[in-house]
């Protein structure tokens, strides 16, 4: 931040009888962090300033001047030789000064029928805009892995687990898939919101609305926004389109955490499921032996980060009364780093999807360890005739016999099995089987291979429609 604008480049000089203290100024200033707003700050000006000609208000002379006069700051933001100062608190102000600089009066006339309150919503509202679309983007780039990873193990069988606790035998793919399914919800939500944020405030002005004959429907089109926001007070104040971005940003963290919870538990040695491609994962500096799951680790960390911006966002908004109050201001640090960390996430766990090695043996001995397929004899015995809980019973027996044996029910001899229940056949052995108790789960959304394939053509077909 360097030179000091003289005190007729002040805002509002005019009203003050002392400058602003050192210390005030950088408490209140912006412009470190919301000069990241620079590009639709004037793209919104651009639309304003068309407007305002359009409706008389200002001279065609005028406008052309503020448009080669903003043209030429996009060039020198760009090229990162504006001048930021800190002086000039934020974006807004910077840009403004700047063009008065260049064009000389007619910067003076851009802020007419106008606000810094409704610029800055106009403002947030494009940046996010833009950021949900990139997000949905991401989003469905994931999903693509997640497909090809989940095709190649359609019929790899691993334990489902209930209570962390072996349960019934699924493939791998089906188990991917369901992260598929969080995913599509998650595109859905970041969809809907967008609704939301593509409405347009300008026009609200500071809080009641402007007495020059505006159009703001003009400005909206220009802009691409789907409307005006219908109430100048709501208008500059609310941020819920932001809290809702956030809550649906925290959702696909979330998401993802539970799924690296899952990556980092299958990639240590004590369960050996699947192994991480080394570029995502680093060392100890003191055990030589170590390879850790730095990545999924930190997308499990940094989902604290997103749910903590919703809270903040929340907070900040729950005691302001209407309409604008500098409060707002603090919207936009966790509103860009829930933006930032969720695009990182979305890009490097797309990569990570591809470089997982499944080790189909180690998921195989894990789903025959726990008596997966007791469930499959219980239905086995429902299709003789016994009741479910009788059959439950039985199988409860079994089990505990088994154990005591130290082996599996399908390693029981058919006498054995009788002794429990006269209605068991030789037939018992083919429900018995990691693939039989798959085969049999054969209805949309079950875990057969068959099923596992169709969702993932439904899969495919979904994300064609994007
Ligand atoms: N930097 C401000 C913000 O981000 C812009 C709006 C300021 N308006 C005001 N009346 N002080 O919210």
């Amino acid at each position: 931040m360097q030179q000091k604008p003289t005190s007729a480049d002040k805002t509002w000089s005019g009203r003050f009888s002392e400058p602003v203290a050192e210390l005030v100024k950088r408490y209140t200033a912006s412009v470190e962090f919301d000069r990241r707003l620079a590009e639709f700050d004037i793209q919104g000006s651009l639309a304003h300033a068309a407007m305002l000609e359009a409706c008389g208000i200002i001279q065609a002379g005028d406008r052309a001047a503020i448009r080669s006069g903003l043209a030429q700051i996009l060039e020198e933001i760009r090229a990162g030789q504006f001048e930021w100062l800190l002086d000039l608190e934020d974006v807004h102000l910077n840009i403004e000064k700047r063009l008065t600089a260049i064009v000389g009066e007619a910067g003076k006339r851009l802020h007419t029928a106008r606000s810094r309150n409704d610029q800055v919503a106009t403002d947030v509202r494009l940046w996010l805009r833009a950021s949900v679309d990139q997000i949905a983007g991401l989003i469905e780039g994931l999903q693509a892995a997640l497909l090809d990873l989940a095709e190649r193990h359609a019929d790899t069988v691993m334990p489902g687990f209930t209570h962390l606790q072996v349960a019934q035998p699924v493939t791998f793919g089906h188990h991917l898939m369901a992260y598929f399914e969080m995913l599509k919800r998650d595109g859905e939500r970041m969809r809907d919101c967008r609704k939301r944020i593509n409405r347009l405030p300008l026009g609200a002005a500071a809080l009641a609305g402007t007495s020059y004959p505006i159009d703001r429907e003009m400005v909206a089109r220009e802009l691409g926004f789907d409307g005006v926001c219908e109430n100048s007070l709501d208008a500059v104040s609310d941020r819920d389109f932001a809290i809702e971005f956030s809550a649906a940003a925290a959702l696909v963290m979330t998401h993802l955490s539970r799924l690296s919870e899952e990556l980092i538990l299958w990639m240590s040695p004590r369960v050996g499921f699947i192994d991480i491609a080394d570029r995502f994962c680093t060392g100890s500096s003191i055990m030589p032996q170590k390879k850790n799951p730095d990545v999924p680790e930190l997308v499990r960390g940094k989902t604290g980060r997103v749910t903590g911006h919703l809270m903040a966002l929340l907070t900040l908004m729950k005691s302001q009364p209407l309409a604008y109050n500098k409060d707002n201001q603090e919207d936009k640090e966790p509103l860009f780093d829930t933006v930032d960390t969720l695009v990182a996430t979305l890009r490097i766990y797309a990569d990570m999807m591809g470089g997982i090695t499944v080790k189909p043996e180690a998921m195989r001995q894990a789903a025959f360890q726990g008596y997966a397929t007791a469930t499959d004899l219980a239905d086995y015995l429902v299709k003789k005739g016994l009741p479910f809980r009788d059959a439950h019973e039985v199988v409860a027996l079994a089990v505990r016999h088994a154990e005591g044996k130290r082996c599996d029910l399908s390693e029981l001899e058919l006498d054995a099995l009788r002794a429990f229940s006269p209605l068991i056949g030789d037939d018992v052995y083919a429900v018995l089987t990691l693939e039989g108790s798959l085969n049999s789960r054969d209805h949309i959304g079950g875990t057969a291979p068959a099923q596992v394939r169709a969702a993932i053509q439904r899969g495919r077909q979904y994300l064609a429609t994007f």
